[in-house]
């Protein structure tokens, strides 16, 4: 199995709030992978932490890159495309 995106104990936390605890999980290529979950558990702000739209602890590794540091464009570069909720593209 190859790897597109990995997040290895993620932590976000936003105005005080730890929003993301610890979240790991793979996303195969080759495939289609949902993330689900009811509203404000945190899906946004797991897609934010891929794109480095907000800070967070653990790893973010796409396609094996650690994305740690990276701006948002060159996250994007490496292969993501993020379709943001609302129209601020
Ligand atoms: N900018 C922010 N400042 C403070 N709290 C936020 C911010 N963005 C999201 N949150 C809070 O973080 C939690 C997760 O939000 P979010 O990732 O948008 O959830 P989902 O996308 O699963 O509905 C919610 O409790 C939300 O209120
Ligand atoms: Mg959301």
């Amino acid at each position: 199995m190859t790897v597109a995106v990995e997040l290895d104990d993620v932590h976000v936390s936003l105005a005080g709030s730890h929003v993301l605890q610890g979240v790991t999980f793979t996303v195969p290529t080759g495939g289609v992978t949902a993330l689900l979950g009811r509203n404000g558990v945190g899906k946004t702000t797991t897609l934010r932490a891929i794109m480095g739209l907000v800070t967070h602890t653990g790893t973010v590794r796409v396609l094996g890159h650690d994305t740690r540091g990276l701006a948002v464009h060159r996250v994007a570069r490496l292969g993501v495309g993020y379709v943001p909720e609302d129209r601020d593209v």
